[in-house]
């Protein structure tokens, strides 16, 4: 099994998960972060740290797409191993619905200058 992040992440990325992951395999999005499925050990401390109640071990119902999501921008999105300032629309997106199709974005996290 593994952990996945799910979409009320999505335009908040408070990333207090990142601070607890033994193992960093956590990468970020512009607006979201997923984690790698095969690097996961499944330890489970980070599904607690979320303020936004995002994430999710696949054992849950209805996680099958949310594994394959996360697989797919963990390849191609950078690391992330420490945490920052959640996204300032963080409190006003938590718990907003439908944040998938209206809010997600696909291109990876730019490096801070
Ligand atoms: Fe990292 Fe553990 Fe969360 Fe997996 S379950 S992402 S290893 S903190
Ligand atoms: Fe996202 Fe929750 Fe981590 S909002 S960045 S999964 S702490």
């Amino acid at each position: 099994m593994t952990f996945v992040v799910t979409d009320n992440c999505i335009a908040c990325k408070y990333t207090d998960c990142v601070s607890v992951c033994p193992v960093d395999c956590f990468y970020e999005g512009e607006n979201m972060l997923v984690i790698d499925p095969v690097e996961c050990i499944d330890c489970g401390v980070c599904e607690p740290e979320c303020p936004a109640d995002a994430i999710r071990a696949d054992t849950e119902a209805g996680m099958e797409e949310w594994v394959v999501f996360n697989e797919k921008y963990s390849k191609i999105w950078p690391v992330i191993t420490e945490a920052k300032d959640p996204l300032p629309s963080a409190e006003q997106m938590d718990g907003q619905d439908g944040k998938l199709e209206t809010h997600f974005s696909e291109k990876p996290a730019v490096e801070a200058a």
